[in-house]
């Protein structure tokens, strides 16, 4: 088998751009050197240092060598001369920071060292990347042994926020799912899992003094199709069947299981808007008072483009409203006490006013307090929200709408709708998290429409590589980082969520850790593919679509002109526009070329080595048409 393994992985190593190594993120420096480290049955872990964390860091380790066959010492054996050797530095190396990490692979010694337990989790993150792809899917060693080229790297972050957004309400993942999606993550050198654990489709967590969050918060009735689109809304006396939360045991186990990976969690508790499923449990907290039940994803909202929407049931927390805030100091009381971490996200995002604005009450209490519109409005309820989260020793963070109307000291922002409320919230000092659409939306189609689930926007891996977090008129001591945000509307299982974060996923990672010069796209590629192996054969999905053909349709001199590109360098791509297939040396694509009118199918496929390489795209004229850039 392991033959198979390796024979497949040189294989593609001489038919693609050779990269040195496949490492995702790619380190800062890595130094090949000729020796070999003979990886057998047997390994030393020999650990120089008594660090509670470091020895979970190389417990963890050492189960994924076991499973794959091999057998584990910690101290040195007699059983064979390799060592894996692992040092805590007596006096800090600064370049290496908290999380950075050397790694020698001699020939009887790999040796790692690092100032920090962090450094040691990633430097064996590393280093599983630098055995073969295979290497994790044997359940014993096979004779032979496995060889790990020579090399030393020094490696340390970019960015201390490396973060990834996890949906939950939209849909329940189990806490096993969670946890796989976070081992999954952490692999890759991610260090923030922003868990957005409410919204309008159901309220995740437990909270004891508020137990109606998740008795009703918690559930929904069951739907299918489209998201927002034609779902119908819950029928009278129909049981919500849909849904689950997390206990607070569950919560604390993975929290745990999180920070054993060096992972921090950041919950969202979204206020004041999409809050339909707390408002279920409370209706009292609302303006209008009205019962109401957890969205199915029926449609509620009107979307005008440009930011503008309006919300047809109510979502929104009422701000003039004394029992809300003691409401939102419950649930922050109990989200501190449970999360260890700095930072606290209370959402702030798409919250209509509309409810606010048409409120006798309200507005009586804007005037009474000198508010003087609706951003106001919203910005004394983030100030209020701010001061109870502080008051529990946290930080606040918030998506960028908090901006609006002023934004209290100390908060940070969490830059969404493009990178332009960051560069604002730095310029007011304030820290601030790059997730901007444009680069970093995980729910958005990554490729064609004829072969991917269209939504609402794209992203490519190739645009995704692009993300650069610092623009040039910001101090970048205020950028924290960065992220990628799952939104799960469109995500109803933990494998498609997979598919979805990677591997866009990987260039977020390396934009995050990575230094910028050491970016290359052909390079990031060939990387890739080796991780499109270890992917297929843990049996985890993943996004293959850079593969496909880019199809850029336009209108040219009345004609209807197609463009073709391959995203991935050195394959051919070929293309029939007459009904024919299949598409292998049909035409050879190499410029531009006019579809014809007619009842006809473009087809179009990229191909390596006279194999096919991605998917064959299949669309009509008629398509292509309404495609068409004018
Ligand atoms: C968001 O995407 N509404 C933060």
């Amino acid at each position: 088998m392991k033959h198979i393994y390796l024979s497949l992985f040189l294989l593609m190593l001489g038919s693609m751009i050779q990269a040195q190594h496949s490492i995702i993120p790619m380190p800062v420096k890595y130094v090949p050197t000729e020796e070999t480290f003979l990886l057998e049955n047997h390994v030393d872990l020999d650990i120089q240092t008594d660090d509670k964390q470091v020895k979970q860091h190389v417990q963890l380790f050492a189960e994924f060598l076991t499973r794959t066959g091999i057998e584990v010492d910690y101290q040195k054996s007699e059983k064979s001369d390799k060592a894996i050797s692992v040092h805590l530095n007596q006096s800090p190396r600064p370049e290496l920071g908290e999380e950075g990490y050397t790694l020698e692979v001699n020939r009887n010694i790999i040796k790692v060292t690092a100032n920090n337990a962090a450094g040691v989790f990633y430097s064996f993150q590393t280093l599983r990347q630098l055995l073969p792809p295979g290497f994790e899917l044997r359940d014993k060693l096979e004779n032979g042994a496995i060889s790990i080229s020579g090399c030393k790297i020094l490696d340390y972050p970019r960015f201390s926020w490396r973060g990834l957004m996890l949906d939950v309400s939209r849909h329940f993942f189990t806490v096993d799912e969670v946890k796989a999606y976070i081992d999954k993550m952490a692999q890759y050198k991610f260090n923030v899992f922003h868990w957005h654990l409410t919204d309008d489709e159901g309220w995740r967590i437990e909270i004891k003094s508020l137990p109606k969050l998740t008795e009703v918060g918690a559930w929904r009735v069951e739907r299918y199709g489209r998201f927002g689109e034609n779902r119908i809304y819950p029928q009278p006396e129909e049981k919500a069947t849909y849904g689950g939360y997390y206990t607070q045991e569950e919560i604390k186990d993975i929290i745990r299981y999180a920070a054993n990976r060096n992972v921090t969690i950041v919950p969202e508790i979204d206020f004041p808007g999409h809050s339909m499923a707390a408002l279920a449990a409370y209706p009292e907290l609302s303006t209008q008072k009205e019962p109401k039940f957890v969205n199915p994803g029926s449609k509620f909202a009107e979307w005008y483009g440009n930011g503008k929407f309006k919300m047809l049931i109510e979502n929104t927390l009422n701000p003039a409203d004394k029992n809300v805030y003691d409401f939102v100091d419950k649930v922050f009381t109990e989200i501190a006490e449970l999360f260890p971490g700095q930072y606290i996200h209370m959402g702030g995002d798409e919250c209509y006013h509309g409810y606010w604005e048409n409120d006798e009450i309200v507005q009586e209490f804007m005037k009474k307090n000198n508010i003087a519109n609706s951003h106001e409005l919203q910005s004394y309820f983030v100030k209020k929200v701010e001061k109870i989260i502080s008051g529990k020793g946290k930080k606040m963070i918030g998506w960028d709408e908090i901006l609006q109307g002023g934004l209290a000291e100390g908060a940070a922002v969490m830059s969404w709708q493009g990178m332009k409320g960051g560069i604002e919230a730095t310029q007011m000092g304030h820290d601030v998290v790059m997730s901007p659409t444009t680069y970093a939306y995980l729910d958005y189609t990554q490729g064609d429409h004829s072969v991917e689930n269209p939504i609402y926007n794209d992203l490519s891996l190739e645009k995704s590589y692009k993300f650069e977090p610092v623009p040039i008129e910001v101090d970048s001591k205020y950028i924290l980082g960065g992220q990628g945000n799952l939104w799960t509307e469109a995500i109803p299982n933990l494998p498609f969520a997979f598919y979805m974060t990677y591997p866009r996923a990987f260039a977020l990672s390396e934009t995050l850790w990575s230094p910028k010069e050491n970016k290359k796209w052909d390079d990031f590629i060939a990387r890739t593919e080796i991780h499109f192996m270890r992917f297929d054969e843990t049996k985890t999905n993943i996004c293959k679509a850079v593969f496909d053909p880019s199809v850029k349709v336009y209108e040219e001199s009345g004609k209807l002109m197609c463009e073709l590109r391959n995203v991935v360098p050195e394959t051919i791509i070929y293309y029939t526009i007459n009904n024919t297939y299949p598409v292998q040396f049909g035409e050879k694509y190499s410029e531009p070329f006019e579809i014809p009118a007619g009842d006809l199918n473009l087809r179009t496929q990229t191909f390596r080595n006279n194999k096919p390489l991605g998917r064959e795209l299949l669309i009509h004229r008629s398509e292509l048409e309404k495609r068409a850039i004018k």
